[in-house]
């Protein structure tokens, strides 16, 4: 059977793999590179490596057939502009600067819990975990306090309310950091903000693309990070074994994060990349010019790289997982992800020891979104067993419409 006539059997946009994306993932997992009629599909987690790890291949080219407004964000660009442009910003992001925030994000989610402890009660993803990153990432480009409002109902509409138009919202972030540089006494001394309007002044970067660097941390680390957070404590929810780890154990929960990362990444795609050069992956050349997108979701699957990937194992150790990429476009926020993750977890558990999922609520249904994931309708709150064997099954996730929690 070709490639072709395999790929004929396997719609993406159908509800098997909204619904039920491991059973997709077995299937792309035993052949090579798919061609769909507009891109290659690459699934498996050695051909994903080699897709994002390859030199020959372009993201600039990419984006410039996609149109749009995007074009100029950081994670478009091709080396020379992309390695100016990233050394700008890596330092601030790297591991060890990263650690020095812990009690900042460790405050704000204090701060939030409080709002909803004596409730015993609450919907996990609108009450903390959509308002979290958006004051994270506020903090650390040192904008007032006063437009934490204003980037909290950002991302909450450019992320959950469908009717709102992508590009606007997306001017409207633009405007927003545009008023700001224009007057920096508003902006904290020290903080990231301040530092890329000191490379501006040193000629590293113009106005443009400073502008154009805050809203895409913004945007790359507000959903992303939502999901993340609801699908990793709901995973950890239903997983007892794992939880009751966590809880005797907290130095545990860092390995967990990596775990909920490779087995719900927030991501199921990378973005579009173009060949150039021909591309040999397994028996298949892809030639010149063409589009690739490799499915992050699947390599993570993949039992060749993860014996037994169906399984939720905080164990593990998943070293070399997908969640954020790989190559010289590895994602530049994986170390915050990682702190802010694990400070949520921690600080949860600690503050609400009996936290649960909500009994008796409706089955869960998921919804696609855009071309890159699929996100929960409505959520299973039912501890029945069948129920949450379900959710298991299907494990990846562009992130939870809702999840009712209580202690
Ligand atoms: C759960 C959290 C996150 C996940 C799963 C995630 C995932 C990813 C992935 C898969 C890529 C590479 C896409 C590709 O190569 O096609 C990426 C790149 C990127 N991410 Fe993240 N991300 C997360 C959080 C963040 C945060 C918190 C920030 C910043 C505040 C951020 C900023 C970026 C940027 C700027 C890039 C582009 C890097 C480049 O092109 O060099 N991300 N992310």
């Amino acid at each position: 059977m070709s490639s072709l006539e395999i790929f004929e059997n396997i719609d993406l946009n159908s509800q098997s793999w909204i619904q039920n994306p491991p059973t997709l993932y077995a299937k792309l997992h035993k052949r090579g590179p798919y061609f769909d009629g507009t891109k290659w599909l690459v699934a498996r987690h050695a051909h994903v490596a080699a897709v994002l790890k390859s030199q020959a291949i372009s993201k600039r080219i990419a984006v410039n057939t996609l149109g749009g407004t995007l074009e100029n964000f950081l994670i478009f660009q091709d080396p020379p502009d992309h390695t100016r442009l990233r050394s700008v910003i890596q330092e601030f992001f790297s591991p060890r600067a990263i650690q020095q925030e812990e009690d900042m994000v460790a405050q704000v989610v204090v701060g939030l819990i409080r709002r909803v402890k004596e409730r015993r009660r609450m919907e996990f993803i609108g009450d903390i975990a959509s308002h979290l990153p958006s004051q994270i990432i506020g903090n650390l480009l040192g904008v007032p306090e006063e437009s934490n409002l204003f980037l909290y109902e950002f991302a909450h509409n450019y992320f959950y309310d469908d009717t709102t138009n992508k590009s606007e919202a997306i001017n409207a972030l633009r405007l927003y950091f545009t008023n700001m540089v224009s007057k920096p006494y508003q902006v904290r001394p020290t903080s990231l903000l301040t530092r890329l309007m000191d490379a501006q002044l040193e000629g590293k970067i113009s106005r443009a693309e400073l502008i154009e660097l805050c809203v895409l941390l913004f945007i790359g680390g507000s959903e992303t990070m939502i999901n993340l957070l609801g699908s990793g404590l709901l995973t950890l929810l239903q997983h007892p074994e794992a939880l009751g780890l966590i809880q005797n154990n907290p130095a545990l929960i860092p390995g967990a994060v990596e775990e909920m990362l490779r087995y719900e990444p927030p991501i199921l795609t990378s973005t579009w990349r173009v060949t150039t050069e021909p591309l040999v992956l397994g028996d298949t050349e892809i030639p010149v010019g063409q589009p690739v997108e490799a499915l992050l979701g699947a390599a993570n699957r993949d039992p060749d790289k993860f014996p037994d990937p169906n399984r939720f194992d905080i164990l593990r150790n998943p070293v070399g997982h997908f969640a954020f990429g790989a190559g010289i476009h590895f994602c530049i926020g994986a170390a915050l992800t990682r702190m802010e993750a694990k400070v949520t977890l921690a600080t949860l558990l600690a503050e609400l020891p009996t936290l649960q999922l909500e009994k008796n609520k409706s089955m869960p249904y998921w919804q696609k979104v855009g071309n890159m994931g699929r996100r929960f309708l409505t959520l299973p709150v039912n501890e029945n067993k069948s129920k949450n064997h379900q959710w298991r099954e299907n494990a990846i996730t562009h992130g939870l419409e809702y999840l009712n929690l209580t202690w």
